[in-house]
């Protein structure tokens, strides 16, 4: 790895706004330290310093400046109680760091098992009485020893950084969106009227989703007379096996090894039977998925987890895992004459000018039990769509 250049001009640490500046590159997590202070009355604090301290035994701690005349009250309470902060609450830490009195007045709040208060709609509360206080130039060390915890909401939290507030975004939907999301959009409505088409001719749902870095998201839908297919405009899914073969089938290797390292451990398809599906499509053109036993309802609703942007990691794990139980569903090597065949959904791919595939084209909602040459047809239909969409020759590979 090459060497770091540290430049010539950095600042002293003699001067406090460069101290702030080059720290405020760092973010911090928020949180309410609420308790009752000796008067009776709640207090609260809103902190970034808040951190875990130690596991055995439990221990957390953060650091309130010595001028604080909030901390001189919170620390006359008996215990205190850490609120963690969602990302819907930027208006809570607005409102506790804020010089508004009676800071209570029309937040609710249910008290602790020690008695602090915890707020309603935070993603968790800690509670916890005074361990140790000590002193760390203008700042206090405040160690709590923990009591009480427990996760009340899953959510996002509240972020903090150069001043500003945030939340947590996946990586995977971290996508440069702008250029391929809007080249996606313009082929999609190049096609609208194939698409119209395509899904009345069949009394199916065609839809086109664009491919954008590691995902794909519907773009445009065209609909049969019986399917509402609107509703999945905007639907993302995650470029990961077993989904997304037919972006993937044309790549170069590295691309296909960044795909399979996105499998899961435990996934029922090892990556040599993926890159063996990735032929058949290349071979084919297309792709096809079978109806299967896994639960469509807990797909369904993972996808619209994964579509609505707001997870946490331990949600996206989970989706993930839904996802990948679904490898069964794809479609055998080849299909056989004389099979009846469930199909779930046909995919065709578009190309863009510089011989990528810039769209996929999804048939769904077909008749159930067909033969391969069905299945065939359908898919030449398709094809035949995407090549009037696709804006340079679809030959490849
Ligand atoms: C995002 C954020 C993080 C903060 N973190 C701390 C902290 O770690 N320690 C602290 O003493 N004050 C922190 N503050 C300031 C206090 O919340 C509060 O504004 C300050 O204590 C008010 O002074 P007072 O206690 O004298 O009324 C933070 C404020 C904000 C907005």
């Amino acid at each position: 790895m090459n060497a770091v250049s540290l430049g010539d001009t950095r600042p002293t640490i003699e001067d406090p706004m460069a101290f702030r500046n080059v720290l405020g590159h760092f973010p911090t997590g928020i949180v309410l330290i609420t308790g009752i202070a000796a008067d009776g009355e709640p207090v609260g604090m809103i902190v970034g310093s808040f951190t875990s301290v130690s596991l055995a035994p439990p221990l957390v701690g953060f650091l309130p400046t010595v001028n604080s005349q909030t901390f001189k009250r919170l620390r006359t309470a008996k215990s205190f109680c850490v609120n963690v902060l969602a990302g819907d609450q930027e208006d809570i830490c607005r409102r506790f760091s804020g010089r508004a009195e009676n800071k209570f007045d029309s937040v609710t709040w249910t008290p602790s098992p020690s008695g602090a208060p915890v707020l309603e709609g935070v993603v968790a509360f800690i509670d916890c009485t005074f361990e140790s206080i000590s002193d760390a130039g203008d700042h206090h060390i405040v160690v709590g020893a923990v009591r009480e915890l427990q996760v009340c909401r899953p959510v996002a939290p509240l972020l903090f950084f150069q001043g500003g507030y945030g939340q947590f975004a996946p990586m995977s939907l971290h996508a440069p969106f702008e250029t391929d999301l809007i080249a996606g959009v313009r082929l999609a409505e190049q096609g609208r009227v194939e698409m119209d088409w395509l899904a009345k001719s069949l009394d199916a749902e065609c839809t086109a989703m664009a491919v954008v870095n590691d995902q794909m998201a519907v773009m445009v839908a065209g609909t049969g007379s019986s399917w509402d297919a609107e509703a999945r405009l905007g639907e993302r899914i995650p470029l990961m096996p077993p989904m997304g073969e037919l972006c993937l089938a044309w790549e170069d290797q590295a691309a296909i090894q960044k795909w399979l390292d996105r499998a899961l451990p435990n996934d029922e398809c090892s990556p040599h039977e993926y890159r063996e599906r990735l032929r058949a499509v290349r071979k084919r053109g297309w792709s096809v998925t079978m109806k299967s036993d896994y639960q469509d309802e807990e797909v369904f609703a993972a996808l619209r987890e994964y579509s609505s942007g707001h997870y946490t990691p331990a949600q996206e794990r989970h989706i993930r895992e839904v996802i990948s139980r679904t490898s069964s569903s794809y479609a055998p090597i080849t299909l056989l004459d004389g099979e009846l065949y469930e199909v779930d959904s046909l995919l065709a791919p578009v190309w863009d000018s510089v011989g990528q595939v810039r769209l996929v084209l999804r048939i769904t909602h077909l008749p159930s039990s067909v033969t391969a040459q069905q299945i065939t047809a359908w898919a030449d239909q398709l094809m035949l769509t995407a090549t009037a969409i696709s804006v340079a020759p679809a030959a490849r590979g």
